[in-house]
């Protein structure tokens, strides 16, 4: 249901602009006219059409303000001081055919951002608190049959959940699902594995619901166990459900035995498909099923993670759900992309920090191998957060990629209190409850600190504070330790010289918040400590707000090791020589210092070649030994040229060089796919390269570039991972323009519906170049 909503803002503080919302009497009775948008007769044809996911934050005609109550969140002029921009609301039509009548439907939101209302038909369905779970609605009762259904969804983004950038609006998918009567409930449908030496049981809680009206007789259920090509390679005993009355479930237990499965884990996360069938009668009424990693996770306070009895350490990353040119309304091909650049840098995990993340993000995870620590919004056990966590876990425990659960993060003095002692019991009881297999953490900024929350954790995660860990752990040998968030140095990509006035730091793992620390210093703490379990990165990219340590023009975070595009910093390649098995070596500068003749110029070497020589235009500037889980640096007097990098790697030799070029003249593109599949949603990510004259890259480029799309399909937005550019983000008639940003931009294209090709033009200094991809169906 993501396609063709209408779309229009509110006013939070004056009805008149919010389609006389607040003083309509709206919910004294049932159905009323109140020339709401929710009416089924209201006049939308003046609304905008948009496509979900949306963010509307992020198409703003005035893109920022400069109140520094807003720097936390991006400078985006939405929240309480923004009445105008703060209230969105969406309308969809859509139709069901007569034949469809008395079965079931639903209506499911994946996420809104945030505090939702629904409606169909001029009915109110209910409300959404959360900005990050979604809900579903049962719109059985309220449907018509050919003839049109009308859904309105108000959204009010006027307080915020977070402090951090989180957009605006029904930024995750919708679904409208149909069933017949007697089905599966897949919000509590439960399948565990127990994996043994040659052989797994899983285990499956089935809730099988009679939604209709009548009591039903002779309902049988069998689940299988399949491969990803379909072969049935375990089947469940069937069970029977003699009487299953109207409007009630029954929940069965099912077991699936099988020897010498194909074990899920990082380097290859097999899924299995179980398949429930629900039978009336002999006849099929229902298949369910879900895709599903036969793994073991252990967790030990003395060898960190154990995954199917192997010892994992975590090299993870935050993120945050937000990209460049889409704010926070990620399509999904972008959150794969996404988690493939960060499993190319060697990482293995992500904390989805600081809510519950897409459905789509855990299926990319659970299918490229990445452990995930899956986080509650809030430390709170009152009614709405103890209910988010419930369904939280119940949303997503049937994932093999969360190996953690996270009951919050960071809440102030409540951590230490037996307030939120109290709350993190009650919380883990929840857990223990609806996922008694998994544990969870709590992300405290605390040091060598037990009292609180800490007391009750069988992990104790540090934010930060990195110093204390092993007096901690020396100290409550007992429990496991992780770090929830470690390192945090602040970089902007390509940048040398730290600018205050643009905000812009220093692309080195040097400069961090008082509370945090270099990349170097948390890995060479953890990574030979075997009780560590490692820890997570804050953050695997920058992400809209919190601009640290700088202010306005800065409207971006620089905490990522990659950009807001996922182009790389240079600590990037210190990870990746720490992290991965790939032979990395990569000299941290840039070479065009024209002027610069003869000053000393510092350069970081990362790589995990141990020893390294540096030769300026030929000539060496010394050998030298590469320090374990560390850099090297030479000083040296500029002159243009070819600064290259040489590691000795046994008998291998890698090398690396940073040239002087010419300016810019051409673009260099590469999209990360050969072609779209023409489905409406696909997308190309097309990375840009300032290239001069030779061909040679161009790192301190800032050229304006045009760019124009022909064809079926859409500019979906674009950027450049400078975090101080206000330029709009996407195209108007899929025509843009956006500066280079040291060297690179990036543009993402959407597929359209039909099998033709995309043409993307694009304008560099009066140079024009075309770019084709082919859509296929
Ligand atoms: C942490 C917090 C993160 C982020 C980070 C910035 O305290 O958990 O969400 O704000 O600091 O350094």
């Amino acid at each position: 249901m993501d396609k063709n909503w209408k779309f229009h803002l509110g006013n939070s503080a004056d009805p008149a602009q919010d389609f006389n919302y607040g003083i309509a009497n709206l919910f004294a009775k049932t159905k009323k006219t109140s020339q709401t948008p929710i009416d089924e007769s209201f006049n939308d044809t003046g609304w905008k059409t948009v496509q979900l996911p949306h963010d509307w934050a992020v198409h703003l005609p005035i893109t920022f303000s400069q109140n520094e109550d807003q720097l936390s969140h991006g400078y985006r002029p939405v929240g309480g001081l923004y009445p105008q921009n703060s209230i969105g609301w969406y309308r969809k039509k859509f139709l069901v055919p007569a034949k469809d009548s008395g079965q079931q439907f639903s209506l499911t939101f994946d996420g809104i951002y945030r505090d939702s209302k629904v409606w169909i038909n001029g009915i109110y369905l209910g409300s959404n608190f959360s900005g990050y779970l979604g809900q579903s609605y049962d719109i059985t009762d309220f449907l018509y049959f050919n003839k049109a259904n009308t859904i309105t969804v108000r959204v009010d983004a006027t307080q915020f959940e977070g402090w951090f950038y989180e957009g605006a609006g029904i930024n995750r998918h919708v679904w409208l699902n149909k069933t017949q009567n007697i089905h599966v409930d897949p919000q509590n449908y439960y399948a565990h594995a127990k994996v043994e030496k040659t052989s797994s049981l899983i285990s499956l809680e089935v809730p099988v619901l009679n939604g209709g009206n009548k009591v039903k007789t002779g309902i049988r259920i069998i689940s299988e166990l399949r491969t990803r090509d379909g072969k049935v390679v375990a089947r469940s005993h069937p069970a029977e459900i003699d009487t299953l009355p109207a409007k009630t479930v029954h929940q069965v237990k099912q077991q699936l035995e099988i020897s010498h499965p194909k074990l899920w884990d990082l380097d290859h996360p097999y899924l299995y498909r179980i398949v429930t069938r629900v039978m009336v009668n002999g006849k099929l009424v229902d298949q369910y099923f879900i895709r599903f990693g036969v793994r073991d996770i252990h967790i030990t306070a003395d060898r960190g993670v154990l995954l199917n009895g192997k010892p994992v350490k975590i090299k993870g990353t935050n993120i945050h759900q937000d990209h460049a040119g889409v704010g926070t309304a990620l399509p999904d091909a972008l959150q794969y992309y996404r988690i493939q650049l960060l499993k190319a840098v060697g990482s293995n995990a992500i904390r989805t920090s600081h809510g519950a993340p897409a459905p789509e993000f855990l299926d990319a995870c659970d299918s490229l191998g990445m452990l995930i620590v899956d986080e509650q919004r809030l430390l709170n056990s009152g009614l709405e957060y103890k209910g988010q966590f419930e369904r939280l876990i119940k949303r997503d425990r049937n994932h093999p990629s969360i190996f953690l659960w996270s009951i919050g993060n960071e809440e102030g003095d409540i951590q230490k209190s037996s307030i939120g002692k109290r709350v993190a019991q009650d919380l883990l009881a929840v857990q223990n409850k609806l996922d008694p297999y998994r544990i969870a953490t709590y992300a405290a900024d605390l040091g060598n600190v037990y009292h609180g929350v800490n007391e009750v954790m069988a992990v104790r995660g540090f934010n930060y504070r990195v110093d204390y860990v092993h007096a901690y752990h020396k100290a409550h040998p007992e429990q496991a330790v992780l770090g929830t968030e470690m390192g945090s140095t602040v970089m902007t990509r390509g940048i040398y010289n730290t600018d205050s006035v643009r905000g812009y730091v220093i692309d080195q793992d040097s400069v961090y918040p008082w509370w945090a620390g270099t990349a170097e210093h948390w890995w060479q703490l953890c990574a030979d400590e075997p009780w560590m379990m490692g820890g997570f990165v804050w953050t695997g990219f920058d992400y809209r707000g919190e601009p640290t340590p700088f202010k306005w023009p800065n409207v971006n975070s620089h905490f990522g090791m990659m950009d807001l595009c996922g182009f790389p910093k240079n600590v990037y390649y210190y990870y990746k020589s720490v992290w991965s098995d790939a032979p990395v070596l990569h000299i941290g500068q840039q070479w065009n210092r024209k002027g610069q003749e003869g000053k000393l110029v510092n350069v970081w070497v990362y790589g995990n070649a141990p020893e390294v020589e540096l030769l300026l235009n030929g000539k060496s500037l010394g050998r030298k030994l590469m320090p374990k889980y560390g850099h090297l640096e030479w000083n040296v007097p500029y002159a243009a040229g070819i600064l290259k990098a040489v590691g000795y790697l046994g008998q291998q030799k890698i090398t690396d060089s940073i040239v002087t070029t010419g300016p810019a003249t051409k673009i260099g593109i590469q999209s990360n796919v050969d072609h779209l599949n023409a489905n409406g949603k696909d997308i190309a990510v097309i990375n840009l390269t300032a290239l001069d004259i030779s061909g040679r890259a161009v790192p301190d480029a800032n050229d304006r570039l045009l760019f124009s799309l022909a064809g079926d399909g859409r500019i979906l937005g674009f950027g450049n991972g400078d975090p101080s550019d206000h330029d709009p983000e996407t195209s108007v008639n899929n025509k843009g323009s956006r500066r280079l940003f040291n060297g690179h931009a990036q543009i993402i294209l959407q597929a359209g519906n039909s099998a033709s090709s995309l043409e993307l033009k694009i304008t560099l200094n009066g140079h024009t170049q075309l770019y084709r991809i082919p859509q296929i169906d």
